[in-house]
Protein backbone atom coordinates (compact mmCIF):
# COMPACT_ATOMS: atom_id res chain seq x y z
CA UNK A 1 0.00 0.00 0.00
CA UNK A 2 1.35 3.27 -1.17
CA UNK A 3 1.19 6.61 0.69
CA UNK A 4 -2.03 7.31 -1.31
CA UNK A 5 -3.81 4.65 -0.02
CA UNK A 6 -3.82 2.71 -3.24
CA UNK A 7 -3.49 -1.38 -3.52
CA UNK A 8 -1.44 -2.57 -6.22
CA UNK A 9 -2.98 -6.21 -7.43
CA UNK A 10 -1.23 -9.10 -9.14
CA UNK A 11 -2.34 -7.88 -12.18
CA UNK A 12 -0.64 -4.44 -11.77
CA UNK A 13 -4.52 -2.84 -11.43
CA UNK A 14 -4.79 -0.45 -9.16
CA UNK A 15 -7.48 -0.60 -6.84
CA UNK A 16 -8.58 2.38 -4.80
CA UNK A 17 -9.44 1.13 -1.15
CA UNK A 18 -12.84 3.02 0.14
CA UNK A 19 -12.97 4.21 3.80
CA UNK A 20 -15.85 2.74 5.14
CA UNK A 21 -18.31 5.73 5.57
CA UNK A 22 -20.94 5.11 7.92
CA UNK A 23 -24.30 5.38 6.69
CA UNK A 24 -25.90 8.49 7.81
CA UNK A 25 -27.36 8.91 10.77
CA UNK A 26 -31.60 8.54 10.69
CA UNK A 27 -32.86 11.50 11.70
CA UNK A 28 -34.66 11.37 14.92
CA UNK A 29 -37.87 12.78 14.52
CA UNK A 30 -37.95 13.88 18.43
CA UNK A 31 -34.81 15.88 18.60
CA UNK A 32 -35.65 17.60 15.22
CA UNK A 33 -38.80 18.59 16.61
CA UNK A 34 -37.58 20.06 19.48
CA UNK A 35 -34.93 22.41 17.48
CA UNK A 36 -37.57 23.31 15.04
CA UNK A 37 -39.69 24.45 18.42
CA UNK A 38 -39.67 28.35 18.15
CA UNK A 39 -37.95 29.23 22.12
CA UNK A 40 -40.08 30.99 24.28
CA UNK A 41 -40.31 34.39 23.29
CA UNK A 42 -41.47 36.23 25.62
CA UNK A 43 -39.96 37.38 28.82
CA UNK A 44 -41.09 39.75 31.72
CA UNK A 45 -38.88 42.76 32.87
CA UNK A 46 -39.66 45.60 35.65
CA UNK A 47 -40.56 48.62 34.36
CA UNK A 48 -38.60 50.39 37.68
CA UNK A 49 -34.87 48.54 37.57
CA UNK A 50 -34.92 46.60 34.73
CA UNK A 51 -34.83 43.36 35.60
CA UNK A 52 -36.09 40.27 33.34
CA UNK A 53 -37.83 37.38 34.71
CA UNK A 54 -38.84 34.19 33.29
CA UNK A 55 -42.69 34.63 34.37
CA UNK A 56 -44.70 37.33 35.91
CA UNK A 57 -44.26 37.82 39.66
CA UNK A 58 -46.25 40.24 41.86
CA UNK A 59 -43.05 41.69 43.34
CA UNK A 60 -39.22 42.52 41.48
CA UNK A 61 -36.66 40.45 43.14
CA UNK A 62 -34.22 43.13 41.63
CA UNK A 63 -35.77 46.57 43.54
CA UNK A 64 -38.87 45.23 45.48
CA UNK A 65 -41.23 47.41 43.42
CA UNK A 66 -44.93 45.65 43.40
CA UNK A 67 -46.84 45.36 40.29
CA UNK A 68 -43.77 46.54 37.80
CA UNK A 69 -43.82 43.69 35.95
CA UNK A 70 -44.82 43.82 32.18
CA UNK A 71 -44.47 41.35 29.89
CA UNK A 72 -41.60 42.27 27.22
CA UNK A 73 -40.92 40.84 23.67
CA UNK A 74 -37.03 40.49 23.60
CA UNK A 75 -34.43 42.19 21.75
CA UNK A 76 -33.44 39.55 20.04
CA UNK A 77 -32.84 35.59 19.94
CA UNK A 78 -28.84 36.14 20.45
CA UNK A 79 -26.51 35.92 17.55
CA UNK A 80 -26.75 33.17 14.92
CA UNK A 81 -23.66 31.70 14.26
CA UNK A 82 -23.26 32.94 10.79
CA UNK A 83 -23.58 36.63 11.71
CA UNK A 84 -20.58 36.00 13.93
CA UNK A 85 -18.26 34.34 11.17
CA UNK A 86 -14.76 35.41 11.37
CA UNK A 87 -13.57 35.76 7.69
CA UNK A 88 -16.25 38.30 6.97
CA UNK A 89 -16.29 40.28 9.88
CA UNK A 90 -14.81 44.12 9.85
CA UNK A 91 -12.20 44.61 11.98
CA UNK A 92 -12.06 46.83 14.22
CA UNK A 93 -10.25 50.28 14.92
CA UNK A 94 -7.67 49.92 17.35
CA UNK A 95 -5.50 52.97 18.85
CA UNK A 96 -3.10 53.57 21.23
CA UNK A 97 -3.94 55.07 24.36
CA UNK A 98 -0.83 57.67 23.75
CA UNK A 99 -1.95 58.52 19.99
CA UNK A 100 -5.23 59.73 20.96
CA UNK A 101 -5.98 63.28 20.49
CA UNK A 102 -6.32 65.35 23.84
CA UNK A 103 -10.06 65.42 24.20
CA UNK A 104 -11.80 68.24 23.20
CA UNK A 105 -12.64 70.96 26.32
CA UNK A 106 -16.11 70.59 27.72
CA UNK A 107 -18.53 72.84 26.44
CA UNK A 108 -19.84 75.67 28.94
CA UNK A 109 -23.57 76.58 28.80
CA UNK A 110 -23.32 79.56 31.07
CA UNK A 111 -25.80 78.06 33.20
CA UNK A 112 -23.31 77.81 36.26
CA UNK A 113 -25.33 75.36 38.53
CA UNK A 114 -26.25 73.40 35.32
CA UNK A 115 -22.12 73.03 34.63
CA UNK A 116 -20.98 72.51 38.36
CA UNK A 117 -23.61 69.40 38.12
CA UNK A 118 -21.81 67.97 35.12
CA UNK A 119 -18.86 68.24 37.16
CA UNK A 120 -17.93 71.36 34.74
CA UNK A 121 -19.52 71.57 31.15
CA UNK A 122 -20.83 69.23 28.99
CA UNK A 123 -18.59 66.45 27.59
CA UNK A 124 -18.29 65.97 23.84
CA UNK A 125 -19.84 62.78 22.58
CA UNK A 126 -21.14 61.94 25.93
CA UNK A 127 -24.84 60.72 26.91
CA UNK A 128 -26.61 62.14 30.08
CA UNK A 129 -29.95 61.39 31.68
CA UNK A 130 -32.15 63.68 32.82
CA UNK A 131 -34.68 61.90 35.29
CA UNK A 132 -37.57 63.27 37.24
CA UNK A 133 -41.37 63.76 38.08
CA UNK A 134 -43.42 64.95 35.36
CA UNK A 135 -44.20 68.60 36.09
CA UNK A 136 -40.87 68.75 37.94
CA UNK A 137 -39.90 71.16 35.26
CA UNK A 138 -37.33 69.12 32.83
CA UNK A 139 -38.64 70.36 29.95
CA UNK A 140 -38.16 73.61 30.97
CA UNK A 141 -35.01 73.42 32.21
CA UNK A 142 -33.50 71.81 29.02
CA UNK A 143 -35.05 74.29 26.87
CA UNK A 144 -33.58 76.84 28.71
CA UNK A 145 -29.66 74.60 28.60
CA UNK A 146 -30.28 74.22 24.93
CA UNK A 147 -30.63 77.77 24.30
CA UNK A 148 -27.44 78.62 26.88
CA UNK A 149 -25.60 75.97 24.35
CA UNK A 150 -26.91 77.67 21.32
CA UNK A 151 -26.12 81.16 22.75
CA UNK A 152 -22.64 79.58 23.45
CA UNK A 153 -22.17 79.49 19.68
CA UNK A 154 -23.06 75.52 19.69
CA UNK A 155 -25.50 73.87 17.16
CA UNK A 156 -28.23 72.64 19.38
CA UNK A 157 -31.49 70.08 18.15
CA UNK A 158 -34.29 69.65 20.59
CA UNK A 159 -36.31 66.52 19.74
CA UNK A 160 -40.13 66.83 21.61
CA UNK A 161 -42.00 63.60 21.27
CA UNK A 162 -44.52 64.78 23.50
CA UNK A 163 -44.94 68.45 22.18
CA UNK A 164 -45.88 69.91 19.20
CA UNK A 165 -42.62 72.30 17.64
CA UNK A 166 -45.53 75.59 18.20
CA UNK A 167 -46.07 74.48 22.01
CA UNK A 168 -42.00 74.42 22.02
CA UNK A 169 -41.97 77.41 20.66
CA UNK A 170 -44.79 79.07 22.46
CA UNK A 171 -43.05 77.90 25.70
CA UNK A 172 -39.70 79.67 24.90
CA UNK A 173 -41.49 82.20 24.19
CA UNK A 174 -42.98 82.97 27.55
CA UNK A 175 -39.27 82.01 28.94
CA UNK A 176 -37.89 84.72 26.68
CA UNK A 177 -35.42 82.26 24.28
CA UNK A 178 -38.01 83.17 21.09
CA UNK A 179 -34.47 84.24 19.51
CA UNK A 180 -32.50 81.54 19.93
CA UNK A 181 -30.69 79.23 17.47
CA UNK A 182 -32.33 76.15 18.84
CA UNK A 183 -33.68 73.93 16.23
CA UNK A 184 -36.47 72.27 16.95
CA UNK A 185 -38.55 69.13 15.72
CA UNK A 186 -41.48 67.18 17.00
CA UNK A 187 -40.99 63.31 16.44
CA UNK A 188 -41.09 60.28 17.85
CA UNK A 189 -40.00 57.52 14.83
CA UNK A 190 -36.42 56.72 16.00
CA UNK A 191 -35.37 56.24 12.89
CA UNK A 192 -36.27 59.69 11.68
CA UNK A 193 -34.90 61.01 14.43
CA UNK A 194 -31.45 59.36 14.04
CA UNK A 195 -31.55 60.27 10.25
CA UNK A 196 -31.62 63.81 10.58
CA UNK A 197 -29.16 63.70 13.26
CA UNK A 198 -26.66 62.18 10.93
CA UNK A 199 -27.26 65.17 8.02
CA UNK A 200 -27.02 67.85 10.53
CA UNK A 201 -24.41 66.37 13.52
CA UNK A 202 -25.11 69.29 16.19
CA UNK A 203 -23.46 69.63 18.57
CA UNK A 204 -25.82 68.76 21.52
CA UNK A 205 -29.37 67.40 20.84
CA UNK A 206 -31.85 67.07 23.61
CA UNK A 207 -34.37 64.00 23.33
CA UNK A 208 -37.89 64.74 25.33
CA UNK A 209 -38.76 62.08 26.17
CA UNK A 210 -37.10 58.99 25.75
CA UNK A 211 -40.36 57.47 26.85
CA UNK A 212 -42.17 58.77 23.64
CA UNK A 213 -39.22 57.53 21.14
CA UNK A 214 -40.34 54.27 19.69
CA UNK A 215 -37.77 52.07 17.38
CA UNK A 216 -39.86 49.84 14.40
CA UNK A 217 -37.02 47.24 14.79
CA UNK A 218 -38.56 46.37 18.30
CA UNK A 219 -41.80 45.14 18.08
CA UNK A 220 -43.69 47.09 20.88
CA UNK A 221 -45.41 49.56 22.59
CA UNK A 222 -43.68 53.19 23.28
CA UNK A 223 -42.37 53.25 26.53
CA UNK A 224 -42.08 49.71 27.20
CA UNK A 225 -38.67 48.18 28.60
CA UNK A 226 -37.31 46.84 25.34
CA UNK A 227 -38.74 49.74 23.45
CA UNK A 228 -36.82 52.41 26.01
CA UNK A 229 -33.64 50.37 26.03
CA UNK A 230 -33.43 49.92 21.77
CA UNK A 231 -33.54 53.61 21.75
CA UNK A 232 -31.47 54.81 24.51
CA UNK A 233 -28.76 52.60 23.11
CA UNK A 234 -29.15 53.65 19.63
CA UNK A 235 -28.79 57.47 20.42
CA UNK A 236 -25.71 56.95 23.04
CA UNK A 237 -24.06 54.78 20.24
CA UNK A 238 -24.89 57.36 17.47
CA UNK A 239 -23.48 60.20 20.63
CA UNK A 240 -20.29 57.99 20.50
CA UNK A 241 -19.46 57.82 16.47
CA UNK A 242 -20.79 61.47 15.77
CA UNK A 243 -19.40 63.28 18.83
CA UNK A 244 -22.60 65.12 19.25
CA UNK A 245 -23.66 65.26 23.15
CA UNK A 246 -27.15 63.49 23.66
CA UNK A 247 -29.17 64.14 26.72
CA UNK A 248 -32.36 62.11 27.10
CA UNK A 249 -35.08 63.26 29.37
CA UNK A 250 -36.68 60.27 31.47
CA UNK A 251 -39.69 60.14 33.26
CA UNK A 252 -39.47 58.94 36.39
CA UNK A 253 -43.39 56.62 36.60
CA UNK A 254 -45.31 55.57 39.43
CA UNK A 255 -47.51 53.16 38.19
CA UNK A 256 -45.15 50.37 36.37
CA UNK A 257 -46.97 50.54 32.90
CA UNK A 258 -44.16 52.43 31.71
CA UNK A 259 -40.23 51.84 31.63
CA UNK A 260 -38.07 54.48 34.12
CA UNK A 261 -35.53 56.28 33.49
CA UNK A 262 -33.44 53.74 35.85
CA UNK A 263 -33.61 51.28 32.85
CA UNK A 264 -30.97 53.05 30.77
CA UNK A 265 -28.98 54.33 33.78
CA UNK A 266 -25.95 51.99 32.95
CA UNK A 267 -25.66 52.99 29.38
CA UNK A 268 -25.46 56.69 29.60
CA UNK A 269 -22.20 58.17 30.93
CA UNK A 270 -23.96 60.69 33.82
CA UNK A 271 -27.26 60.44 35.04
CA UNK A 272 -29.03 63.69 36.68
CA UNK A 273 -31.91 63.58 38.48
CA UNK A 274 -34.30 66.90 38.84
CA UNK A 275 -35.87 66.21 42.17
CA UNK A 276 -38.22 68.75 44.35
CA UNK A 277 -41.67 68.56 46.01
CA UNK A 278 -44.82 70.36 44.12
CA UNK A 279 -45.45 72.91 46.40
CA UNK A 280 -41.58 74.31 46.80
CA UNK A 281 -40.60 76.78 44.26
CA UNK A 282 -36.95 75.23 44.50
CA UNK A 283 -35.63 72.44 41.96
CA UNK A 284 -32.44 70.57 43.13
CA UNK A 285 -30.47 69.07 39.68
CA UNK A 286 -28.81 65.78 41.41
CA UNK A 287 -26.02 64.21 39.66
CA UNK A 288 -26.39 60.44 40.56
CA UNK A 289 -23.56 58.71 38.50
CA UNK A 290 -20.94 61.12 36.70
CA UNK A 291 -18.70 59.17 34.34
CA UNK A 292 -16.82 63.04 33.69
CA UNK A 293 -16.84 64.46 37.71
CA UNK A 294 -18.11 64.13 41.20
CA UNK A 295 -21.36 62.28 41.55
CA UNK A 296 -23.94 63.88 44.46
CA UNK A 297 -22.86 67.38 43.51
CA UNK A 298 -26.06 69.54 43.28
CA UNK A 299 -27.70 72.39 41.36
CA UNK A 300 -30.08 74.66 42.90
CA UNK A 301 -33.01 76.47 41.16
CA UNK A 302 -36.08 78.68 41.73
CA UNK A 303 -39.11 77.66 39.66
CA UNK A 304 -40.12 81.17 38.75
CA UNK A 305 -42.82 82.66 36.21
CA UNK A 306 -40.13 83.12 34.42
CA UNK A 307 -39.06 79.45 33.76
CA UNK A 308 -35.84 78.18 36.36
CA UNK A 309 -33.56 81.00 38.04
CA UNK A 310 -30.25 79.80 39.21
CA UNK A 311 -29.64 79.84 43.11
CA UNK A 312 -26.02 80.48 43.84
CA UNK A 313 -26.07 80.83 46.75
CA UNK A 314 -28.63 77.78 48.31
CA UNK A 315 -27.99 77.76 52.25
CA UNK A 316 -29.55 81.77 52.17
CA UNK A 317 -32.37 80.30 50.42
CA UNK A 318 -32.92 77.41 52.27
CA UNK A 319 -32.94 79.42 55.27
CA UNK A 320 -34.61 82.71 54.12
CA UNK A 321 -37.91 82.18 55.54
CA UNK A 322 -36.72 80.85 59.01
CA UNK A 323 -38.90 81.85 62.14
CA UNK A 324 -37.08 82.39 64.84
CA UNK A 325 -36.05 79.38 66.76
CA UNK A 326 -38.19 76.89 68.68
CA UNK A 327 -38.31 73.75 70.34
CA UNK A 328 -38.21 70.74 67.14
CA UNK A 329 -35.92 73.47 64.81
CA UNK A 330 -32.13 72.23 64.55
CA UNK A 331 -29.96 74.17 61.49
CA UNK A 332 -27.85 71.28 59.98
CA UNK A 333 -24.55 72.25 58.27
CA UNK A 334 -24.31 69.73 55.62
CA UNK A 335 -22.53 68.88 52.33
CA UNK A 336 -23.88 68.34 49.17
CA UNK A 337 -21.64 67.17 46.50
CA UNK A 338 -18.84 69.81 47.05
CA UNK A 339 -20.62 72.64 48.13
CA UNK A 340 -21.98 73.49 52.03
CA UNK A 341 -25.14 73.75 52.52
CA UNK A 342 -27.32 74.81 55.68
CA UNK A 343 -30.97 73.33 55.80
CA UNK A 344 -33.22 73.36 58.77
CA UNK A 345 -34.85 70.26 60.25
CA UNK A 346 -37.96 70.28 62.18
CA UNK A 347 -39.05 67.91 64.31
CA UNK A 348 -42.33 67.85 66.16
CA UNK A 349 -43.21 64.99 69.11
CA UNK A 350 -46.33 64.58 70.17
CA UNK A 351 -48.50 62.11 72.58
CA UNK A 352 -49.98 59.73 70.26
CA UNK A 353 -53.85 58.65 69.76
CA UNK A 354 -53.05 55.35 67.95
CA UNK A 355 -52.00 51.75 69.17
CA UNK A 356 -48.98 52.07 66.92
CA UNK A 357 -47.49 55.98 67.36
CA UNK A 358 -46.98 57.61 63.43
CA UNK A 359 -43.22 57.74 62.33
CA UNK A 360 -43.80 60.31 59.30
CA UNK A 361 -40.42 61.52 57.47
CA UNK A 362 -40.40 64.27 54.87
CA UNK A 363 -36.92 64.96 53.01
CA UNK A 364 -34.92 62.12 55.25
CA UNK A 365 -34.61 58.16 54.94
CA UNK A 366 -37.33 56.75 57.02
CA UNK A 367 -34.92 53.70 58.38
CA UNK A 368 -32.42 56.52 59.42
CA UNK A 369 -34.94 57.59 61.60
CA UNK A 370 -36.24 54.86 63.48
CA UNK A 371 -32.45 54.44 63.92
CA UNK A 372 -31.42 57.34 65.58
CA UNK A 373 -34.97 56.70 67.77
CA UNK A 374 -33.64 53.60 68.65
CA UNK A 375 -30.24 54.83 70.08
CA UNK A 376 -31.84 57.67 71.64
CA UNK A 377 -34.08 54.97 73.46
CA UNK A 378 -31.41 52.70 74.05
CA UNK A 379 -28.31 55.01 74.78
CA UNK A 380 -29.91 57.66 76.68
CA UNK A 381 -33.39 56.25 78.16
CA UNK A 382 -35.26 58.90 76.57
CA UNK A 383 -37.96 57.15 75.43
CA UNK A 384 -40.59 57.80 72.44
CA UNK A 385 -43.29 54.80 73.35
CA UNK A 386 -46.71 56.26 72.65
CA UNK A 387 -45.27 59.65 70.72
CA UNK A 388 -45.80 60.52 67.30
CA UNK A 389 -43.14 61.49 65.48
CA UNK A 390 -42.63 63.70 62.22
CA UNK A 391 -39.51 64.70 60.96
CA UNK A 392 -39.55 67.71 58.10
CA UNK A 393 -36.66 68.90 56.28
CA UNK A 394 -37.56 72.65 55.01
CA UNK A 395 -36.85 73.84 51.71
CA UNK A 396 -37.87 70.41 49.77
CA UNK A 397 -34.62 69.48 49.73
CA UNK A 398 -33.73 65.65 50.33
CA UNK A 399 -30.41 64.47 52.64
CA UNK A 400 -29.14 61.29 52.06
CA UNK A 401 -25.84 62.38 54.90
CA UNK A 402 -25.46 60.01 57.97
CA UNK A 403 -24.10 63.65 58.88
CA UNK A 404 -27.65 65.11 59.71
CA UNK A 405 -27.78 62.16 62.40
CA UNK A 406 -26.49 64.63 65.17
CA UNK A 407 -29.21 67.48 63.79
CA UNK A 408 -32.45 64.85 63.80
CA UNK A 409 -31.33 63.99 67.28
CA UNK A 410 -31.09 67.42 68.70
CA UNK A 411 -34.45 68.18 66.79
CA UNK A 412 -35.72 65.21 68.43
CA UNK A 413 -34.94 65.83 71.51
CA UNK A 414 -35.94 69.40 71.74
CA UNK A 415 -39.15 68.88 70.45
CA UNK A 416 -39.80 66.09 73.46
CA UNK A 417 -38.07 67.99 76.20
CA UNK A 418 -40.07 71.79 74.96
CA UNK A 419 -36.15 73.06 74.69
CA UNK A 420 -35.17 75.08 71.68
CA UNK A 421 -31.29 74.75 70.73
CA UNK A 422 -29.56 78.39 71.79
CA UNK A 423 -30.18 80.47 68.47
CA UNK A 424 -27.40 81.22 65.74
CA UNK A 425 -26.32 77.42 66.21
CA UNK A 426 -25.24 74.57 63.51
CA UNK A 427 -25.27 71.43 63.94
CA UNK A 428 -23.78 68.20 62.65
CA UNK A 429 -22.42 64.79 63.12
CA UNK A 430 -22.99 61.17 62.63
CA UNK A 431 -24.48 58.72 65.35
CA UNK A 432 -22.93 55.08 66.26
CA UNK A 433 -25.33 52.41 67.57
CA UNK A 434 -23.01 52.58 70.86
CA UNK A 435 -24.42 56.37 70.92
CA UNK A 436 -20.72 57.66 70.73
CA UNK A 437 -20.80 60.70 68.16
CA UNK A 438 -18.26 60.01 64.68
CA UNK A 439 -16.62 62.75 62.83
CA UNK A 440 -17.65 63.41 59.74
CA UNK A 441 -15.34 65.12 56.74
CA UNK A 442 -15.32 68.88 55.78
CA UNK A 443 -15.91 70.41 59.24
CA UNK A 444 -14.18 73.26 58.15
CA UNK A 445 -16.65 73.56 55.12
CA UNK A 446 -19.31 73.81 57.42
CA UNK A 447 -18.25 75.75 59.69
CA UNK A 448 -17.13 78.64 57.06
CA UNK A 449 -20.47 78.64 55.32
CA UNK A 450 -22.68 78.86 58.90
CA UNK A 451 -20.15 81.63 60.08
CA UNK A 452 -20.44 83.58 56.62
CA UNK A 453 -24.56 83.15 57.51
CA UNK A 454 -24.01 84.36 60.75
CA UNK A 455 -23.79 81.59 63.14
CA UNK A 456 -21.90 82.38 65.95
CA UNK A 457 -22.04 78.57 67.72
CA UNK A 458 -21.75 74.99 66.47
CA UNK A 459 -22.10 71.23 67.88
CA UNK A 460 -19.85 68.54 66.36
CA UNK A 461 -18.45 65.44 67.57
CA UNK A 462 -14.96 65.35 69.49
CA UNK A 463 -12.26 64.46 66.84
CA UNK A 464 -13.20 66.63 63.98
CA UNK A 465 -10.44 68.79 61.92
CA UNK A 466 -12.79 72.19 62.63
CA UNK A 467 -9.55 74.18 61.30
CA UNK A 468 -9.42 77.69 61.88
CA UNK A 469 -12.97 78.32 61.67
CA UNK A 470 -13.13 82.36 62.95
CA UNK A 471 -16.18 83.91 64.42
CA UNK A 472 -18.15 80.56 65.53
CA UNK A 473 -17.46 78.77 68.60
CA UNK A 474 -17.04 74.61 68.60
CA UNK A 475 -18.46 72.47 71.02
CA UNK A 476 -16.80 69.15 70.10
CA UNK A 477 -19.11 66.38 71.94
CA UNK A 478 -17.69 62.42 72.74
CA UNK A 479 -21.18 60.80 72.84
CA UNK A 480 -25.06 61.25 73.39
CA UNK A 481 -24.85 61.01 77.06
CA UNK A 482 -22.92 64.41 77.01
CA UNK A 483 -25.15 65.87 74.61
CA UNK A 484 -28.30 65.15 76.58
CA UNK A 485 -26.32 66.53 79.71
CA UNK A 486 -24.48 69.90 78.49
CA UNK A 487 -27.63 70.95 75.95
CA UNK A 488 -30.82 69.44 77.93
CA UNK A 489 -29.52 69.47 81.37
CA UNK A 490 -31.05 65.86 82.02
CA UNK A 491 -28.58 63.11 82.73
P1 LIG B 1 -42.22 71.01 32.59
O1 LIG B 1 -40.90 71.53 32.21
O2 LIG B 1 -43.25 70.89 31.53
O3 LIG B 1 -42.11 69.63 33.36
P2 LIG B 1 -41.65 68.21 32.85
O4 LIG B 1 -41.04 68.37 31.52
O5 LIG B 1 -40.69 67.75 33.91
O6 LIG B 1 -42.85 67.34 32.83
O7 LIG B 1 -42.70 71.96 33.75
C1 LIG B 1 -44.03 72.10 34.01
C2 LIG B 1 -44.25 72.87 35.27
O8 LIG B 1 -43.43 73.99 35.41
C3 LIG B 1 -45.65 73.35 35.25
O9 LIG B 1 -46.31 72.85 36.39
C4 LIG B 1 -45.58 74.83 35.28
C5 LIG B 1 -44.19 75.13 35.73
N1 LIG B 1 -43.62 76.30 35.06
C6 LIG B 1 -43.46 77.48 35.75
O10 LIG B 1 -43.80 77.58 36.92
N2 LIG B 1 -42.90 78.57 35.13
C7 LIG B 1 -42.52 78.51 33.84
O11 LIG B 1 -42.02 79.52 33.31
C8 LIG B 1 -42.70 77.29 33.12
C9 LIG B 1 -42.31 77.18 31.69
C10 LIG B 1 -43.25 76.21 33.77
MG1 LIG C 1 -41.78 67.65 29.71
Amino acid sequence: MDSRGEIATDSGRKMTRRLPIPPPLAPNPRMDQKANMAKPVTQFACTDCGAVHKKWIGRCDGCGAWNTIQEEVPLSQGPSKKSLGTAKGKRMALTDLSSEEVPPPRTLSGMGELDRVLGGGLVPASATLVGGDPGIGKSTLLLQAAAAFANAGHSVVYVSGEEATAQVRMRAQRLGLADSTVRLASETNLRDVLTTLEAEKPDLCIIDSIQTMWADTVDSAPGSVSQVRACAHELTSFAKRFGTSVILVGHVTKDGQIAGPRVVEHMVDTVLYFEGERGHQFRILRAVKNRFGPADEIGVFEMTGMGLAEVANPSALFLGDRDAPAPGSVVFAGIEGTRPVLVEIQALVAPSQLSQPRRAVVGWDGSRLSMVLAVLEARTGISFQGLDVYLNVAGGIRISEPAADLAVACALLSSREDAAIPPETVVFGELSLSGALRPVAQAENRLKEAAKLGFTAAMAPKGCKTGNASGISVRLLPDLITLVGDVFGAG
